[in-house]
């Protein structure tokens, strides 16, 4: 057919070749007959590239695979389940179930650059907690499998220290999820990672590599405990660690790279207003200090008393600000030879607090706090071991800037703490922040309370814990989120991870010879017999783009049910059934929506009916796609 038909990209963008086509195009002399000249790039950087056999950084076996893992596209889609979802027409809120490394590939394409901040909280890889091992060279069929949605159903297994290759097994799984995490934030985005000591050392050199050293921001020390374990071998640890890194960190002012935001100021007790003091509350401050100024000047009191700075010490202000203080009545002048004292007027101090690298339980919960929170909510069940406390996170978010309307991520949800987190927040202070949250539907043990109250996976406690954690704000805040402008959305749209719908898409080099027969006789058909056209549409949106909380909407056009996005911008037709009519496709062609996506199977093989859609397509000047 013509160039003016497009076919729907059977996968998630290439990012080897993406990565070689950006330094073409910043370097082209660098790139000759589709190869790199190492040689030229050194000579156009001017730079020293370390020769020999030591270097150095954090190598691993594996990490090659582990790189290249990263960068190769899935053909993976995300099937909508309304049935799960909360609000799922107008909410910004999206939660993921499927293994997170799927999941950030299929984000690439709208999320680039688009999500404010991301909190993740892996496993610390302790011997006893389970870390997804992945097959690269089947991801998404080897998880279906492992998840026991395909018959032959795996196990998920721990990554004990006996079975040797143990921080390799757990940096093989980071590298590619960091990398693909990285590529999402926005320009001024920013990372909290949580650690303790067991992979603590590995992950700060990992992130020094994916994100480049000059992006570390800070490594938080979180006091998670406050009671000492006497049966402790060595210490009783009371504290994880938090390693926050920026995608770029800003380096001067209006740059565009991340800058910390102040924390607001919560604690005014120091300020009070005893002399109603027409400027609002202020707290008395010294007029001297040790720091050398030249200023020197004597103050004389009302009553006569001359002062004179203390020996060894020295006046903070200038005359001018003093005298300037004396005239507005901003000097308190205290008794006899005392030293006067200035206000400082809560109105007149900075609008928040720089953040410190010590949070403490006070200042950001701890262990025992997300533990009563989670079970508060499920009726004072512990129905998951070691959730973070919605406050640390939610000092994340103030640290972060995270600003209206502006995206959290969490790709590794467990109870879901973090989409509380974000609502919680929202409903404090006005906010309109929006969370996606991704969990593996890793089944619960066995013996556990939370498998004895039938939650099978985590992925549903997560979904359970978010809708729960919803309904209780919007009861307990009823009278605070009456005032809102906007309702507070509590929702969520939930998605799962699943292979693509469409069966020609399928097809990759490792497939047998006879797999390929097989394959060809059912290429006839484009999409999967059962696929629902939602969960078509879906995929297409994604390859083609769009966001997760796109507004979708069924519409009638001369008789054919098709689906508008984003009010009309796009618009599909994708029943594999009914072969639409040249009067049909003509009217939704008339509609002049910026893109039109039909199912190659709703052809059902007249090419002369596509041939005259195209035409008509022109002529209207809209973009066709077929799927
Ligand atoms: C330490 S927990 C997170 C706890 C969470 N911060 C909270 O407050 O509840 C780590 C979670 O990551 C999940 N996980 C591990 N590997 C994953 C993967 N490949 N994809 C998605 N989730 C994964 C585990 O099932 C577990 O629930």
């Amino acid at each position: 057919m013509t160039d003016e038909l497009n076919e729907v990209p059977r996968t998630t963008p290439d990012f080897t070749t993406e990565a070689a086509s950006q330094l073409a195009e910043l370097f082209p002399e660098v790139v000759a007959d589709g190869k790199i000249n190492l040689d030229t790039l050194k000579t156009i950087l001017d730079i020293d590239v370390e020769e020999g056999r030591e270097r150095f950084g954090l190598t691993w076996p594996g990490k090659r695979e582990a790189i290249r893992a990263a960068q190769t596209p899935t053909t993976a889609t995300l099937m909508p389940d309304k049935e799960e979802s909360v609000d799922w027409d107008t909410t910004q809120n999206v939660f993921i179930e499927g293994d997170n490394l799927e999941v950030l590939k299929i984000l690439q394409k709208h999320y680039y650059g688009q999500i404010k901040m991301i909190y993740i909280d892996p496993p610390y890889n302790t011997g006893n907690d389970f870390v997804y091992q992945d097959d690269y060279a089947d991801p998404i069929g080897s998880y279906l499998e492992r998840t026991g949605q395909v018959d032959e159903a795996g196990k998920l297994s721990t990554n004990s220290e006996s079975a040797g290759r143990f921080h390799s097994n757990w940096l093989n799984m980071m590298y590619p999820r960091l990398k693909l995490a990285r590529n999402l934030l926005t320009d001024d985005g920013v990372m909290f990672i949580s650690i303790d000591d067991s992979e603590q050392a590995q992950l700060r050199r990992l992130v020094d590599e994916v994100f480049g050293e000059a992006n570390f921001v800070s490594q938080i020390v979180w006091e998670k405990v406050h009671t000492r374990k006497n049966s402790a071998r060595q210490f009783s640890v009371s504290h994880d660690y938090i390693i926050c890194v920026a995608r770029r960190k800003m380096r001067s002012i209006g740059d565009g790279g991340f800058q910390r935001a102040l924390l607001p100021r919560e604690n005014s007790d120091a300020y009070s207003n005893p002399d109603s003091d027409p400027k609002g509350p202020w707290k008395p401050d010294p007029i001297y200090a040790n720091n050398p100024y030249d200023a020197d000047y004597v103050i004389t009191k009302p009553d006569g008393t001359e002062i004179t700075r203390p020996a060894g010490q020295y006046w903070r202000y200038s005359k001018k600000t003093i005298d300037e203080a004396i005239e507005s009545g901003a000097l308190i002048w205290g008794s006899g030879a005392s030293m006067p004292m200035i206000k400082r007027y809560l109105s007149e101090v900075q609008d928040g607090l720089v953040p410190v690298t010590l949070f403490t339980r006070e200042f950001a919960g701890d262990n025992s706090q997300a533990k009563s929170e989670v079970k508060e909510l499920f009726d004072g069940d512990p129905i998951f071991s070691y959730p973070k406390p919605t406050r640390l996170i939610q000092r994340f978010i103030q640290i972060a800037g995270v600003g209206h309307h502006e995206i959290v991520l969490d790709f590794f949800a467990g109870s879901g703490t973090t989409a509380h987190a974000v609502t919680a927040l929202n409903a404090d202070d006005d906010g309109a922040r929006r969370c996606i949250s991704v969990q593996l539907p890793e089944p619960t043990d066995p013996e556990s309370d939370a498998h004895k109250l039938g939650y099978e996976t985590i992925s549903e406690i997560t979904r359970e814990r978010i809708r729960r954690a919803g309904k209780k704000i919007l009861e307990e805040e009823a009278s605070k989120l009456d005032g809102r402008a906007d309702s507070l959305d509590v929702g969520f749209r939930a998605y799962k991870l699943v292979d693509t719908n469409f069966t020609k898409w399928k097809a990759n080099s490792d497939l047998s010879e006879d797999e390929l027969v097989g394959l060809f006789s059912d290429l006839a058909d484009s999409a999967d017999d059962h696929a629902r056209p939602e969960a078509l549409l879906t995929e297409v949106l994604l390859k083609l783009g769009f966001s997760l909380t796109e507004k979708i909407e069924t519409v009638e056009v001369a008789g054919l049910s098709v689906f508008s996005v984003a009010d009309g911008l796009v618009m599909a037709y994708l029943d594999e059934h009914t072969q639409p009519t040249l009067d049909q496709l003509r009217a939704l062609v008339a509609r002049e929506p910026e893109r039109l996506v039909v199912l190659e199977d709703a052809f059902q093989g007249n090419d002369e009916l596509k041939t005259n859609l195209v035409q008509e397509c022109r002529t209207r000047n809209v973009d066709l796609w077929t799927a």
